[in-house]
């Protein structure tokens, strides 16, 4: 894996399951907020599954396209695009009506100093949102951080686990999770609520800040000494398959990679690959952000790509001196502000 091309056919592989899915998942897809990491690969991944399945649907991405160029390159690719600020109730209102919506717009990263935004956007407009498609089936990306940190010991946080959000990001994605439930149940609209841990691609996320570290022999710290991770493709099969288990009562899933993962073994392992030895800050905390996602595994399967996988993927990214996109996740963060 060492060319962009590569990667983004590998995000855009549909799985047998999906193309089944997708037969059956009734009327045109909406993505609300695709211009981010996640979206656009989604939106591929949605219209591959869809030629393949040999059905007539629509995948509609909805975004302020800040990103030059990416209007045209979802066009390119068959996504219909709607330029739309979805803070702006007129530009919401004007959007036409579809039967499945997959909500992944939202902030988190300057939250701090800002909260306001963050309340506002995470949400206030998940509830405009909600009335203007009530009639909808609605999948809404979440976020583990609606959970506490929990000990190592305890295998990750479940559905049931009471949210216990640390800082106001996380507080205000918990804030987005009941407004639309409150919603769900007062217009008996079916939705999902996805708690994401840590999707990667090459090009960003936990395993690329650490083997970027590990190769710069930067100080990796241990405080939050173990993750969740799951590759970006996997992430978002479950994101569009999660369209058929929406539900009033609201299906809430976690969605993450099988494994507690120890950022000690992880430098390790890519340490090994680079041939160096990484440096470590401090000590493993006995808790950390951690998610379970055994049933969202017993619903959907395990993720296709291991974590060794992703490793080696890494590794050959980074000595091909890859893209990467400089926006980190803060992994490291145990205070909540972001
Ligand atoms: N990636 C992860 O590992 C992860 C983990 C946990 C949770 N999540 C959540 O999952 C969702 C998708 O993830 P992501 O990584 O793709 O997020 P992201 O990179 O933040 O993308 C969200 C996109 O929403 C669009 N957006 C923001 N405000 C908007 C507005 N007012 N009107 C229209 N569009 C707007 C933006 O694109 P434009 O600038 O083009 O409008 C933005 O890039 C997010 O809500 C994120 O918080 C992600």
């Amino acid at each position: 894996m060492r060319t962009l091309e590569e990667l983004e056919a590998k995000l855009a592989e549909p799985s047998k399951a999906l193309v089944e899915d997708m037969k059956s998942i009734d009327g045109d897809i909406m993505l609300l907020g695709v211009g981010g990491k996640m979206g656009p690969s989604l939106a591929k991944l949605a219209m591959n599954a869809i030629k393949e399945a040999g059905v007539s649907k629509r995948v509609i991405g909805v975004s302020r396209f800040s990103e030059a160029g990416l209007r045209e390159q979802l066009e390119a690719e068959g996504v219909e695009t709607i330029a739309c600020d979805l803070l702006d109730d007129e530009q919401l209102q004007k959007l036409p009506e579809v039967e499945n919506v997959i909500y992944m717009a939202g902030t988190k990263f300057g939250t701090y100093g800002k909260e306001y935004f963050t309340w506002a956007m995470n949400s206030y407009l998940p509830g405009r949102v909600a009335e203007k498609y009530k009639n909808a089936r609605i999948v809404a990306f979440s976020t583990g951080n609606v959970y506490p940190f929990m000990p190592l010991a305890y295998g990750g946080a479940v559905e049931t686990t009471p949210p216990a959000p640390i800082g106001e990001y996380g507080s205000s994605c918990l804030g987005r999770e009941r407004v639309f439930e409150y919603f769900s149940r007062k217009y008996d609209t079916p939705l999902a609520i996805y708690r994401l841990n840590y999707a990667i691609d090459l090009r960003y996320g936990v395993l690329l800040e650490i083997a970027k570290s590990v190769r710069a022999q930067k100080p990796i710290s241990l405080a939050m000494g173990h993750v969740n991770c799951i590759w970006q493709g996997d992430a978002n099969e479950i994101a569009i398959r999660a369209l058929k288990v929406c539900s009033n009562p609201v299906n809430v899933l976690n969605v993450t990679g099988p494994e507690t993962i120890s950022v000690r073994w992880l430098a390790q392992e890519f340490g090994r690959r680079f041939g160096v030895e990484p440096v470590f800050e401090g000590e493993e905390s006995p808790n950390a952000l951690l998610n379970n996602a055994s049933k969202a595994n017993q619903l959907f399967g395990y993720p296709k790509v291991s974590l060794l996988q992703m490793i080696d993927w890494m590794t050959e990214w980074l000595e091909a001196d890859g893209a990467t996109i400089n926006k980190p996740t803060h992994f490291q963060e145990r205070a909540g502000k972001y």
